[in-house]
């Protein structure tokens, strides 16, 4: 695993020469936006259409106390005319979206740019004949269908805020997001076909509108033809309704600054925060970062696996394709469904040249065999990419012989939902890859090392630490809804003048970074970002449950699994059938993503005179690594220490 790790994969050399970036240009480039990031970057602006252009370009503080972000910040644009619009002169007849359904027995969908216009407009009337204003929140819970992306379209078209929450979230999940960004609107749909099992997603919206404003409308693409409850004077067709609406709806211009989405993201504490993402700034920031990332060239086959649903999708499914006047792929099934092929089947059907996924994907697969790839004609991949989770180089090495074949460079791409865009990440024409390493910062981004200790910037090129980030980047976010200061605490104040990423990192002796996982207690379960907070506070909302500590633990396929000590209340016994209890409870209450995959019961937890839970020791405890467990002499009560593990160690 070493070796594979310390093996440098050499730019191919044809792929060099039709590259958008070479090395020669990824350091002239990369200085540039250094040296003069107004100069840089507003050149970069220039790859969208504005109706007002910006005559300023950066005015951004990292300052705690007074941060403040904000790019192109008197530039007039709009978003879905940047991604529709302004490319029908040309490219009317283009596909803009591949559609492949679950099953693959049922026909694929190819929707040009001329047919995607009339759909968002039609939709976007829908939303105009809803009430929805401009600054409005409207909640996307739905499917990976092609409406997904006509309704977040629709919402950027006439300045409504979108903030998709991802169809396997609970109704507990769905309507607390919802009431903290006040929608006026709900978009579902009756179900969603996944792996050949069927969510019910309209009564799961049913469930979650129970606990909101009955003035909240739930407006329902009839996707299946499934039956479902039907609340009069609430609940609204959109099919039939974008049927008799007017098929053009003006696009709103919208300040640069003005918030395009909100998406809810776990953090180390508390309730999800809605990160808040600019029109502007961010569409120039994912519009850039899928073209040369991914060295994407016109007319090429995009298809990022992820779901809407998360930032991945945003960026890379809609907003940074449909900019750049791609066409992107949309999969609504999952990757071993009918089999473990269909990923490379569906490569192999629509001729895809770029393939982005997340390593728990690839290492699943990886355990199927490869003859499931072998079998596929894979001659039209130029590249792949990962993301969302450190890949492993066993993982790596597979991706890259089973499936580019040992032709196609892999992006290895560092980012996160607060980014809206690649940071660090090869550069596919320009810089070598080593299995497990993000490499490089793209242009404009100033990765920096910090003692974790004092906070104090290390300067040697190889060293080990936390990630933060310098100066700021367009497609940074702006806020948390509805909280500045709880943007400022949580991303500038531990590291002053920084942005903290939460995530450590180390820098080898060639420049090259290698993320090495979250230094918070966030966890990375099958690339899906979660808060042990959620997790325990879901565990003790239940009845039976006194005390609950959640840590992540190695796990072959999904990266991190979720590790639960739960105490019980005084009187209740432990058993298998309470452990399916409460596996069955974290489910509703915020979504099966989050459920525990093992549970220990602990007699105690191990805390502090002040009571406060050590973490670093239910970490080690949990991963089987005794030896390490540090001090434990601050422990109000040390021996709930050596229960705990031998409770560990009699589970095998
Ligand atoms: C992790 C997903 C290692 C990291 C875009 C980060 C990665 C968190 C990588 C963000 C990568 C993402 N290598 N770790 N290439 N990409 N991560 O917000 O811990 O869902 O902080 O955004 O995923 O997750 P998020």
């Amino acid at each position: 695993m070493a070796d594979q790790a310390h093996t440098i994969h050499p730019v191919p050399e044809a792929f060099a020469t039709g590259a958008h970036v070479d090395a020669a240009r990824y350091a002239e480039m990369y200085q540039a936006s250094i040296d003069d990031p107004d100069g840089f970057w507003g050149e970069q602006g220039k790859r969208l259409d504005w109706i007002k252009p910006y005559t300023k370009v950066q005015n951004t503080t990292f300052e705690f106390g007074k941060v403040d972000i904000r790019w192109y910040e008197d530039g007039v644009l709009n978003v879905a005319a940047n991604c529709i619009d302004r490319h029908l002169a040309t490219r009317a007849e283009q596909t803009a979206i591949i559609f492949e359904p679950d099953n693959p027995e049922d026909p694929a969908q190819h929707i040009t740019y001329r047919e995607l216009h009339e759909k968002v407009c039609r939709f976007a009337n829908v939303l105009l004949a809803q009430g929805v204003m401009r600054g409005d929140r409207v909640v996307i819970y739905m499917p990976m269908i092609p409406e997904a992306a006509y309704a977040m379209l629709a919402c950027a078209r006439i300045g409504a805020i979108h903030s998709v929450v991802f169809a396997g979230f609970s109704p507990d999940a769905l309507a607390n997001r919802i009431n903290d960004c006040g929608a006026k609107v709900v978009i579902t749909a009756d179900t969603a076909p996944r792996g050949g099992r069927k969510t019910a997603l309209k009564s799961n919206a049913d469930a979650a509108l129970l606990h909101c404003s009955d003035k909240v409308r739930c407006l329902v693409v009839k996707h299946t033809g499934d039956q479902t409850t039907w609340i009069e004077g609430r609940d609204v067709d959109v099919k039939a309704q974008m049927a008799s609406v007017a098929p053009d709806c003006p696009a709103r211009p919208m300040n640069a600054e003005d918030p395009l989405f909100i998406l809810y993201t776990s953090g180390s504490t508390g309730r999800p925060k809605g990160v808040v993402h600019s029109s502007g700034g961010y569409l120039v920031f994912a519009a850039m970062t899928h073209q040369y990332t991914f060295d994407y060239h016109d007319g090429d086959v995009f298809w990022c696996s992820a779901d809407v649903g998360w930032v991945t999708g945003h960026s890379y499914i809609v907003y940074g394709p449909l900019a750049n006047g791609a066409t992107t792929l949309m999969f609504e099934g999952v990757p071993t469904y009918p089999d473990a092929g269909r990923f490379w089947a569906i490569c192999d059907k629509h001729k895809v040249n770029q393939f982005y996924t997340a390593p728990t994907a690839i290492r699943a697969l990886m355990g199927q065999g490869p003859e499931w790839v072998d079998k596929y004609d894979l001659s039209t991949l130029k590249l792949l990419g990962t993301v969302g989770e450190p890949i492993n180089p066993e993982a790596w090495v597979w991706y890259d012989e089973h499936v580019g074949r040992g032709r196609c460079p892999i992006v290895d791409t560092w980012w996160q939902t607060e980014t809206g865009g690649h940071m660090i990440t090869p550069l596919p024409g320009a810089i070598p890859t080593k299995p497990g390493s993000a490499t490089k910062p793209f242009f404009g981004v100033q990765p920096v090392i910090l003692d974790p200790t004092d906070g104090h910037e290390l300067t040697e090129t190889a060293t080990e630490g936390v990630l933060a980030i310098k100066d700021s980047w367009p497609g940074q976010m702006r806020t948390v809804w509805g909280d500045h200061e709880r943007f400022q605490k949580t991303y500038f104040e531990q590291y002053k003048g920084y942005y903290f990423s939460g995530d450590g990192c180390r820098r080898d002796a060639d420049g090259d970074y290698w993320i090495t996982g979250r230094v918070d207690d966030v966890i990375n379960v099958s690339g899906h970002r979660m808060g042990t907070a959620e997790v325990e506070s879901a565990l003790v909302a239940h009845a039976k449950v006194a005390e609950a500590a959640v840590v992540g633990y190695p796990h072959p396929v999904k990266g991190q699994g979720i590790y639960a000590y739960v105490t019980l209340m005084n009187g209740i016994d432990p058993s298998d059938s309470l452990k399916s209890e409460l596996e069955g409870w974290v489910r509703t209450e915020i979504g099966p993503i989050a459920k525990p995959d093992l549970i220990q019961w602990a007699p105690g937890l191990p805390k502090t005179r002040s009571g406060k839970i050590m973490r670093r020791i239910l970490r080690k405890i949990a991963e089987n690594d005794y030896g390490a467990l540090g001090d434990t002499s601050t422990l109000a009560d040390p021996s709930v220490v050596d229960e705990l593990i031998e409770n560990r160690m009699n589970r095998g």
